[in-house]
């Protein structure tokens, strides 16, 4: 609908007596790759502090690049808020995304303008977390199983069909684990530890937390996933320990871009200077997203991971986040990992 009908039925609606500010203000479309709890409340969040009719579809990382090239003559989506940054990155590259500079920036952590300064402002910090795994400590007991506390710990042939983790082509979270193995061992041995892997692996799930939800519900014993999302689970009662990898390992920042063709431009510019503030990303701990904020005015949880204590490498950013380097070790995880028997 262009703006003069929408200008139009709002008068209407005001001789009516009807809520005018709600049509006036118009309707925007998120997609988003955070936790499905959290997206609503930032949907529903926004809605009603501009009264932008929202309309919310989560999708995991991977999923969403792939949709919102596919949709690229024709976009559908304004807004794409969350999930790693490595494909916002790529898709800043590929020109998928558009340039702009929030009226926030000065309330934000380095890491998350780094992030923009890397792709032009096409793209930005929004969180930040980092990886490893959980596991259920009853089931780990149940079958007599040691307690892993490094990445190598996964290969023991007694973990077989103990282990899930996301696919790397739809997950941020999974991709985030490629990369990071490959930074850590070096690529020859990082794809032997992934073929290794994969003889205990019991399912690629398509969203990346999956696997530890499976594993707060009993369904599986190993998830290898982003430590606040174990955490969340053993929040949230159930009995799942989480596990910051002996060798160190890597971490994402969240990301948030403005599609390229955006429909409704002035309201994903709105949504975007709101998601960045300090207000707003404190209302993750109501959901349970116990990443870090980006804006540092926000409020943490003393039951989030704390990042200062994990050894962290120094994840590189620009290279796993280009286009170029991505598709590659996709295609090599496809073509030498996920086809072998297990
Ligand atoms: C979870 C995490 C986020 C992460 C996202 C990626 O929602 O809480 O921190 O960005 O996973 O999702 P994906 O399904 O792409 O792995």
């Amino acid at each position: 609908m262009n703006a003069r009908i929408w200008t139009w039925l709002g008068a209407g609606a005001l001789a009516m007596g009807i809520a005018a500010p709600a049509l006036a203000a118009g309707k925007m479309t998120l997609y988003c790759s955070a936790q499905e709890d959290w997206c609503q409340l930032m949907a529903r969040g926004f809605e009603k502090a501009s009264g932008v009719k929202v309309n919310m579809t989560r999708k995991s990382s991977g999923e969403t690049f792939a949709q919102i090239r596919a949709e690229a003559r024709n976009p559908k989506g304004d807004v794409w808020w969350g999930g790693t940054g490595d494909p916002h990155l790529q898709a800043a590259e590929e020109g998928m995304s558009v340039a702009y500079v929030t009226s926030v920036r000065g309330e934000l952590q380095d890491w998350a303008i780094s992030q923009a300064k890397s792709a032009g402002d096409r793209t930005i910090g929004i969180y930040s977390g980092a990886l490893g795994y959980g596991y259920n400590e009853t089931l780990l007991k149940q079958n007599n199983l040691p307690v892993p506390a490094c990445w190598k710990d996964l290969l023991k042939p007694e973990y077989k069909g103990h282990v899930q983790m996301a696919n790397p082509n739809s997950s941020g979270t999974a991709y985030t684990t490629l990369a990071t193995i490959v930074q850590l061992f070096g690529e020859a041995d990082g794809f032997d530890f992934m073929k290794g892997l994969h003889k205990n692996i019991n399912q690629y799930t398509k969203s990346g937390s999956a696997p530890i939800k499976a594993a707060a519900r009993g369904e599986n014993t190993i998830g290898i996933v982003f430590m606040h999302d174990a955490v969340k689970q053993a929040v949230s009662g159930f009995p799942i320990k989480v596990v910051a990898p002996c060798e160190g390992t890597g971490y994402e920042i969240g990301s948030m871009s403005i599609i390229k063709g955006a429909r409704n431009l002035e309201n994903a510019k709105k949504f975007y200077d709101w998601a960045l503030g300090a207000e707003v990303q404190s209302r993750a701990l109501e959901v349970k997203a116990y990443q870090v904020p980006s804006n540092t005015g926000a409020k943490t949880s003393p039951k989030a991971p704390d990042l200062s204590s994990i050894k962290l490498i120094d994840y590189d950013f620009k290279t796993y986040g280009s286009s170029a380097e991505r598709k590659r070790l996709l295609k090599k995880w496809d073509d030498e990992v996920s086809n072998l028997p297990r």
